[in-house]
């Protein structure tokens, strides 16, 4: 019923991943975190998206940046056109050079380095068709315009008012051309509104699954990979001809971060 189309993705493993700042509600520095453990979940995510099918490219994770496993901040890449990130946060911004480096070293020619701030496909989820695109807390609003010029794309600016949901793809999820997923009270009213219009049909998750992360993750079209705490969301995902694979990343959740928030989709011209 629902058809699965090969992705490209770049990750990159959590070699030097840590919590030691806090720019975001989940971060705790005072938590201990297992880096070993970080690695075997990754490492978990990465199986999974071989065993789909996908391409997963690797960028070398660089010592002192310990989010830079969270791959879907680096750029948004649209047509084989990325807009490279510019973080907000200067504990983050040398891995926006790191992603561009990359992505220019794997013949991504047409490159452009976000003029204001941009967190990526952190705030920004492409349906094949529009745009969404977040801010509130990361991506200034000027760059959802920048983005629409760039891409030549419908940009769909969206209102995140709830901190703990502090990127777009920590409320919304795409699953495919037409159907999203997505958290309503993470939004402002008026972008609740524009969500239901545009989507009408879109599933709604609970309270219960925002908090375990269940919409930042992955869709290939038919099958969705979500945090595997996420029982609500992947039961309506089931009734809707989807194939939800729930992964454990509950160290990576420390940081703010799971599924989708390690995977950078790379859009080629085709
Ligand atoms: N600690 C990181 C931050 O706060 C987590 C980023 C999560 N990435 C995402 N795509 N939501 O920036």
């Amino acid at each position: 019923m629902r058809t699965a189309r090969p992705r490209h993705y770049l990750m990159c493993r959590p070699t030097h991943f840590d919590v030691v700042y806090s720019i975001n509600p989940w971060m705790d520095p005072k938590k201990p975190v297992d880096t070993q453990l970080a690695i075997t979940q990754w490492e978990q995510l990465r199986q999974v998206y071989l065993g789909l099918g996908h391409t997963v490219d690797l960028i070398d994770p660089l010592p002192g940046l310990p989010d830079m496993v969270f791959a879907a901040n680096g750029a948004t890449v649209i047509d084989g056109r990325a807009l490279v990130a510019r973080f907000r946060d200067a504990e983050r911004v040398e891995e926006a050079p790191a992603y561009r480096d990359w992505l220019r070293d794997h013949g991504f020619t047409s490159l452009h380095t976000a003029g204001f701030v941009n967190e990526g496909e952190g705030d920004y989820l492409f349906t094949g068709d529009l745009l969404l695109a977040g801010t509130g807390f990361r991506s200034d609003p000027r760059s959802h315009a920048e983005a629409q010029e760039y891409f030549e794309r419908p940009v769909i600016s969206l209102r995140l008012v709830d901190p703990r949901y502090y990127h777009l793809d920590t409320a919304l999820a795409v699953l495919d051309e037409r159907t999203i997923a997505y958290y309503p009270a993470a939004f402002s009213p008026g972008s609740r509104a524009v969500l239901q219009r545009l989507f009408p049909d879109a599933i709604t998750a609970t309270e219960a699954d925002a908090a375990v992360f269940a919409l930042n993750a992955t869709s290939d079209g038919c099958n969705v990979v979500l945090p595997h705490n996420a029982t609500g969301l992947a039961e309506k995902l089931r009734n809707r001809g989807f194939n939800p694979i729930g992964v454990d990343l509950s160290e990576l959740l420390k940081a703010g971060g799971s599924v989708k928030c390690c995977t950078l989709e790379l859009r080629s011209a085709d």
